[in-house]
């Protein structure tokens, strides 16, 4: 492990020499001059462009209208590189949603279709920004500003003092394909200028030429930057301005059917409901105390449709059938562990009124329990259907095989 990062810090370093061949340090880097009004400096930037050098540059304390006309500065390309780029994303986004949307992951929505432009153009759009910002930004950083080289020459001179002052200067450099060094200080001599000088590479021991940027102290500054930042931003955050989230409704205080409960006396969760209280569909039985006779003129309020028996058949294999059985003959799964009770289709039970079963279920018979408490009213209506139903299906008459 430790040999694999030796190897890799000497690859760096190795990456970080050969990246740029240095130029020789005391060698000839540009020669300069300087002005003092921008007119002259307007000036100077023509008769130089005019005179065919091309690696030249300007430098003034604020920007001076009409600059890249008079330098002969052609166009920067990095519009070309935005334009791309910018392309590039917005074609990326509408294959990426296309795709995801309408092959990929087909998704209903509302009923609108798996890819439109409408719906795409806000991804779109933050691509194509997106795409052409990082690219421009890079290639700008990279291509036109050659970075990682951070320095130049002209930096630690008395030249860059003057002119990031009240000074306007203009510098041929060497490496220009018409530099002659006699020849360029004749030629700026003429221009009214003043302070011509040469500029040279320094001597490593007085000035570094370049910065380089995997330099391990200036890596190790970074990084442990950046971790005294992340520490930093977490205290702050989590510990010193944290608040808590607002899930008030998510987290109340409640208590599950069945649970303990210190609030109360007897350490119930559950509590009886106050006295006289009606639930829904279990209004009190109406009839309680009244004769027999009046009883069985009770009518069934349900109309007997499809549906209501439904709703009976679910409600008597729930509650009768366990006793009764699921055809009411008395056999039900009961059987031995609870008496058995008698069959629904007696007789008797066949020439009940409503009214009558109706009684039985609601007050219970004998050793039958009452279902007033268990059985809505209008389940125990639509039970009375389906027993009726039951009672046909066995003792069925030669008219019901007629369909009347
Ligand atoms: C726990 C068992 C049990 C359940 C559940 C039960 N019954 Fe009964 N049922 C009986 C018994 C036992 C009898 C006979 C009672 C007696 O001796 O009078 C009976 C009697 C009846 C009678 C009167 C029969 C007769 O000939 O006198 C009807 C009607 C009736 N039950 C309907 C129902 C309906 C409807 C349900 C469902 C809501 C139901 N029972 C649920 C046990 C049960």
């Amino acid at each position: 492990m430790a040999i694999k990062i030796k190897e890799f810090i000497n690859r760096l370093k190795e990456y970080n020499t050969t990246w740029k061949t240095e130029p020789r340090s005391g060698q000839l880097h540009s020669i300069s001059v300087l002005f003092d009004t921008p007119d002259q400096i307007i000036e100077a930037a023509k008769a130089t462009a005019n005179a065919g050098y091309k690696k030249f540059d300007v430098f003034t304390p604020y920007p001076v209208h009409g600059m890249d006309e008079a330098m002969k500065m052609k166009e920067s390309k990095i519009g070309w590189i935005a334009l791309l780029a910018g392309i590039t994303g917005a074609i990326t986004a509408l294959l990426m949603i296309g795709w995801m949307g309408g092959i990929d992951y087909k998704n209903i929505i509302g009923g609108k279709p798996f890819f439109a432009l409408p719906g795409s153009i806000p991804i779109t759009f933050e691509l194509t920004v997106l795409f052409s910002a990082l690219v421009t930004t890079a290639a700008m950083v990279a291509l036109f500003n050659k970075l990682p080289w951070t320095s130049n020459p002209l930096h630690e001179t008395p030249f860059m003092k003057s002119v990031t002052s009240d000074k306007f200067g203009l510098v041929i450099e060497a490496a220009d394909k018409h530099f002659d060094e006699r020849n360029v200080e004749n030629f700026l001599g003429q221009l009214h200028g003043h302070s011509i000088e040469k500029v040279y590479y320094p001597i490593p021991d007085v000035g570094k030429t370049k910065t380089p940027v995997f330099d391990l102290k200036f890596m190790g500054v970074i990084a442990v930057t950046a971790i005294l930042t992340a520490i930093a931003s977490y205290a702050v955050l989590n510990k010193v301005l944290y608040t808590q989230p607002f899930n008030w409704m998510w987290e109340q205080p409640r208590l599950n059917p069945q649970a303990q409960s210190n609030f109360f006396g007897d350490g119930f969760g559950m509590r009886m409901p106050v006295e006289g209280t009606v639930a829904r569909g279990f209004i009190p039985y109406e009839y309680k105390g009244m004769p027999d006779s009046v009883i069985k003129l009770l009518a069934n309020p349900l109309a007997l449709t499809e549906e209501v028996i439904q709703r009976g058949k679910v409600k008597f294999d729930i509650f009768c059938s366990p006793c009764h059985g699921y055809y009411g003959q008395g056999d039900g799964r009961l059987k031995g562990q609870f008496p058995n009770p008698p069959t629904l289709h007696s007789e008797k039970v066949r020439n009940w009124q409503d009214g009558n079963i109706y009684n039985v279920i609601t007050n219970g018979q004998n050793v039958m329990p009452a279902y007033d408490k268990s059985v809505a009213r209008e389940d125990r209506w639509a039970i009375i259907h389906y027993i009726r139903v039951l009672q046909r299906s066995q003792n069925a008459k030669d008219t019901d095989l007629e369909g009347k």
